[in-house]
């Protein structure tokens, strides 16, 4: 049986914290394998947001070193980036002409940005057909995202049908599989951890980094069990491994604490180690192999999109 074709992109959000892991980074890797994956570098879309040549090419770099670190395997999906592939831009303009400019100003991105008084370059209003061409290219039957990115795939849809009723079935309507990790990730207050809130435990942090972020976790002084301690530990240990010790040490904070930051250190250190060990080269080679058969599946889509339109001569 042929496998589905799955298609995400990626934007780095800067350093990942355990948050990030469980919440997207685990899920996407305990299943990618099920799929033909294709992972993409967003880097055009980056562009409607960031004019920082230097965290740009930063960012780029980094989110593909933390995909391999947490055990994406290059030679079990297709990781490219997005700018090297020309076809990215050329269906995007063909989507933008399929696409009214009143449907795209109802697209929350748009929408959210105008809401808080900025002003929206055009990129930005047209983020999500360039989104539909990343997707309509590589005949993706599903995109994996997060709940905040239902809409971006219905637009796709919305695009590619729009496309496909003027021109024919050329084009595949993708479905979205919401992403649903595992809920809640707390923070060392308790709270979601989330970098806004300055309550995360970094994924790659160094050992010191890791005890001092677990020390600054919130406890109350009621003797009883730890709760903010016991949350985070219950994301690498189970109910039944920790209860007992959290029974024998209840009240021992410090202790309870110590065993958790020890717990990260093994959980951190092996993901970290690769990390560091992953070139600046490594990088660039990995990408350049999965340009090479990305566009191996998006020049047929484009050749098919030309000869429709009327282009091909
Ligand atoms: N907009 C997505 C995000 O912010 C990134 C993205 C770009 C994407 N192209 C995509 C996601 C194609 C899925 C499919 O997370």
């Amino acid at each position: 049986m042929t496998k589905k074709r799955l298609l995400t992109g990626l934007q780095s959000s800067g350093t990942l914290h355990i948050g990030n892991y469980f919440g997207a980074l685990k899920p996407f890797v305990d299943t990618y394998e099920e799929y033909d994956s294709f992972l993409m570098v967003a880097d055009y879309h980056a562009l409607t947001s960031l004019r920082d040549p230097k965290a740009l090419h930063a960012n780029i770099i980094n989110v593909v070193k933390d995909y391999l670190a947490v055990g994406v395997d290059p030679s079990k999906c297709v990781i490219f980036r997005q700018s090297d592939n020309q076809d990215h831009m050329e269906l995007g303009w063909v989507l933008n002409c399929m696409v009214t400019v009143p449907f795209l100003m109802q697209a929350h991105s748009y929408k959210d940005k105008v809401a808080k008084g900025m002003d929206a370059n055009a990129g930005l209003f047209t983020y999500p057909i360039l989104q539909a061409a990343d997707i309509a290219l590589y005949d993706t039957d599903v995109v994996p995202v997060g709940e905040d990115q239902r809409q971006h795939i219905e637009y796709a849809r919305e695009a590619v049908g729009k496309f496909n009723r003027a021109y024919g079935d050329i084009l595949k309507e993708p479905a979205e599989k919401i992403i649903d990790g595992v809920g809640v990730v707390p923070g060392t207050d308790g709270a979601k951890m989330s970098k806004s809130y300055g309550n995360t435990i970094p994924l790659f942090g160094t050992k010191d980094e890791i005890e001092k972020a677990v020390m600054s976790i919130v406890t109350d002084s009621s003797g009883e069990r730890p709760e903010n301690v016991y949350a985070i530990h219950r994301l690498l240990k189970s109910a039944e491994e920790l209860d007992p010790i959290y029974e024998t040490h209840k009240g021992r904070y410090g202790d309870l604490k110590k065993m958790l930051a020890a717990d990260l250190e093994t959980f951190i250190a092996p993901m970290r180690e690769k990390r560091n060990a992953i070139t600046d080269e490594d990088v660039k080679a990995v990408l350049a192999d999965g340009v090479a058969r990305a566009k191996a599946v998006s020049n047929k889509t484009i050749l098919n999109v030309r000869q429709a339109i009327g282009i091909a001569l």
